[in-house]
C-alpha cells in the first residue's frame, strides 16, 4: 500500500541508501578541507533542512550553524528572479569561513544573491554545497564548490524539497507526477 505521498511520485532519482552514502562522502571531503578552522554552515532554508541535518554529522570538524530563509519561487514552479529574505541571519559572520548548505542549485538567482549578500555582511570566504544541481536550468555564473548529484530537468521533490510546501519529508528524491503540479 503506497503513502499518499508516494502514489504522486513518478519515480525515485535518488535512494535513501544512495543518499546517505554520498553526503557521508560530502562530510568526509568537508572535514579535510575545514579541520581547524571553525567554519559556519549556513543552511538555506526551507529545502536544505533535511541536508543540512545529515551533513552536519557526516562532517565531525568543530563547526558552528546558522540558518538563512529566503524564497524566489512563492509557490510556481518557476524562479522569479526576485529573492525575497524571509528569515536573516541571527548572527554577525564578519570574518567568518562560510560553508553554504542548499539543496539544489537551479536557475542560479538565490546563490548569486546570497553570496553578494553575505560578501556585503564581511564574510572571509564561501564555499556552496548543493545536494542536487540542476545545470540545464542555470542563468546566472554560479558553480557549486561541492555537488551531490546532478539531475535532469524534471520536477524533484523530497529529502527537504517540496511543491506548494508539500513533500518535503518524502525520504529519497523523487521525481513528481506532471499531472500533479499542472493541476495547480
Ligand atoms: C529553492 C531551493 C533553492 C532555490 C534554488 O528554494 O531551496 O534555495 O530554490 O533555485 P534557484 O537556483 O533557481 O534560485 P525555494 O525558493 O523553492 O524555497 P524553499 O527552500 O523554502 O523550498
Amino acid at each position: 500500500m503506497k503513502s499518499e505521498m508516494e502514489q504522486d511520485i513518478l519515480k525515485v532519482l535518488v535512494t535513501e541508501e544512495e543518499l546517505k552514502a554520498r553526503v557521508t562522502e560530502m562530510g568526509a571531503e568537508l572535514f579535510e578541507k575545514f579541520k581547524g578552522r571553525n567554519p559556519l554552515f549556513l543552511s538555506v532554508l526551507k529545502g536544505s533542512f533535511v541536508f543540512m541535518a545529515d551533513l552536519v554529522r557526516a562532517c565531525q570538524v568543530q563547526s558552528e550553524v546558522e540558518f538563512i530563509a529566503v524564497s524566489s519561487y512563492q509557490n510556481s514552479t518557476q524562479s522569479s528572479g526576485t529573492v525575497q529574505i524571509t528569515r536573516d541571519l541571527q548572527q554577525d559572520i564578519t570574518g567568518r569561513e562560510l560553508i553554504i548548505v542548499e539543496d539544489i542549485l537551479d536557475s542560479g538567482n538565490t546563490l548569486a544573491f546570497l553570496k553578494d549578500y553575505f560578501m556585503s555582511k564581511g564574510a572571509k570566504s564561501i564555499t556552496i554545497v548543493t545536494l542536487l544541481d540542476k545545470p540545464s536550468r542555470r542563468t546566472k555564473a554560479i558553480t557549486a564548490d561541492y555537488s551531490g548529484f546532478t539531475v535532469p530537468d524534471e520536477f524533484v521533490v523530497g529529502y527537504g524539497l517540496d511543491f506548494a510546501q508539500k513533500y518535503r519529508n518524502v525520504p529519497y528524491i523523487g521525481v513528481l507526477k506532471p499531472e500533479v503540479y499542472s493541476n495547480n
